[in-house]
C-alpha cells in the first residue's frame, strides 16, 4: 500500500532514528476542564515546546541530515515562518550554511529569529513570483538545495515522528486531530499511525477561510484555495500539494473546518486553562473537537490534539509594546 505514496512508515522510522536524540520528545498534557467542555478525554501533544517553537524542526532536521549525508553544501528555503526558523537551526546544528528568502515586509521578530539561528537572510519583494525567483537565484549562486516546507519527502517523514511518539505516549488513543496547511505533518503522521494501528482515526483541522483540504476531499481531486486566504491561523494558509494529497485522500478519515471565531475561542481556552502559549494555528484542533459537526458525528472518546506551534508575535500585544 505504502509504495503508492511518497513515503512509507519505514521512512518515518528511519527519520526517528536519525533525529530523536536532537529533538525534544515533547510532553503530552491533559486538562480536565477542557475534557468536560469537549465531553471526551483529550491528550495535548505539546509541539509548541519543540526546538524553535514548532514541530517543523523535526522535518527540517531530517531533511538537512539526509542532505548532509549526500555532501550538500547549503540549504535554501523561502519560508519566513516556522519552517524558516527550523531549517536555520537544523543547518546550524549540522554545520551547513542556510539561506532563507524573506519578503522585505516580514515582521522584524521573524527576521531576528532566523538570523539568531545563524542563517543568512536574502530579501525579496512580497510576491510569490519574487520569492520563487530569488530562491532559484540563491540556489544557483550557493550551489544549495531548496528544502520545500511541506512537499519535501524527508520533511514529511520527519513530521511523521510525532505519530510514533503519540502511539507510545497515549496507548489508548483512538483519534488524532491535526492542523493542515501543505499537509506535511498530516501526511507524515497518517502514514505512520495507519501502518502501525490502522483503527486509529486521523482527522484534519482547517480554517473555513482556507479550506482547500476539505474541498479536495469532497471533490476527490486536488483543489487549491481560489485566492490567498485570510485567517488568523497563519501557519495553514498554504495549499496541500502533489506529494501530500494522495496520502490525505486515502488515509485521512475526515476533514473538519472551523470559523475564525472558533479558532480564537479555542486558542484563548488553551492559554487560560492550560497556560500554554500556543499560536492560533495550534488552536485548530480544539476548535474542531468543540465544533458542532464533530460533536454530533464523532463517537471517539480518547483524542490526541497536536498543539503544533507557539510562535506568537508578542509585538502584536499592545501592553508589551514599550
Ligand atoms: C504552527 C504550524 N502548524 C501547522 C502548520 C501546517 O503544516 P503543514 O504545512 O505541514 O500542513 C504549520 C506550517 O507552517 C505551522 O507553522
Amino acid at each position: 500500500m505504502s509504495s503508492l505514496y511518497c513515503i512509507s512508515v519505514k521512512d518515518v522510522q528511519e527519520a526517528y532514528t536519525k533525529i530523536h536524540d536532537l529533538v525534544h520528545t515533547t510532553p503530552v498534557m491533559t486538562c480536565s476542564s477542557l475534557d468536560a467542555l469537549a465531553t471526551r478525554k483529550l491528550f495535548f501533544k505539546c509541539e509548541l515546546l519543540q526546538k524553535t517553537g514548532s514541530f517543523k524542526f523535526r522535518g527540517a532536521l531530517n531533511a538537512v541530515k539526509s542532505l548532509a549525508a549526500d555532501r550538500c553544501t547549503a540549504v535554501v528555503t523561502h519560508s519566513s515562518g516556522n519552517h524558516g526558523q527550523a531549517l536555520a537551526l537544523a543547518a546550524q546544528m549540522t554545520g551547513i550554511p542556510a539561506h532563507v528568502v524573506v519578503p522585505c515586509t516580514a515582521a522584524s521578530c521573524k527576521k531576528a529569529a532566523i538570523c539568531g539561528y545563524g542563517a543568512q537572510i536574502v530579501e525579496c519583494d512580497p510576491t510569490d513570483e519574487s520569492r520563487a525567483e530569488v530562491a532559484a537565484k540563491t540556489v544557483q549562486e550557493t550551489g544549495g538545495v531548496l528544502v520545500h516546507p511541506n512537499q519535501n519527502v524527508a520533511v514529511i517523514a520527519g513530521q511523521g515522528t510525532i505519530g510514533l511518539e503519540v502511539l507510545n505516549q497515549v496507548p489508548g488513543v483512538e483519534a488524532l486531530v491535526i492542523p493542515v496547511g501543505g499537509g506535511g505533518m498530516l501526511a507524515g503522521i497518517a502514514v505512520a499511525v495507519k501502518a502501525i494501528k490502522p483503527d486509529v482515526r486521523i482527522y484534519a483541522a482547517e480554517p473555513l477561510n482556507a479550506d482547500d483540504c476539505y474541498r479536495s476531499k469532497m471533490n476527490g481531486i486536488l483543489t487549491s484555495n481560489p485566492q490567498p486566504p485570510i485567517t488568523i491561523a497563519d501557519g495553514v494558509k498554504t495549499n496541500i500539494g502533489h506529494n501530500t494529497w494522495p496520502i490525505i485522500r486515502d488515509l485521512v478519515d475526515d476533514v473538519f473546518v472551523v470559523t475564525e471565531e472558533e479558532i480564537k475561542r479555542a486558542t484563548r481556552l488553551v492559554w487560560e486553562r492550560m497556560k500554554l502559549l500556543i499560536e492560533p494555528t495550534a488552536g485548530l484542533g480544539l476548535a474542531v473537537v468543540l465544533s458542532r459537526r464533530f460533536q454530533e458525528t464523532t463517537d471517539v472518546q480518547n483524542i490526541c490534539l497536536v498543539l503544533c506551534g507557539g510562535n506568537v508575535d508578542l509585538g502584536t500585544l499592545d501592553w508589551l509594546k514599550d
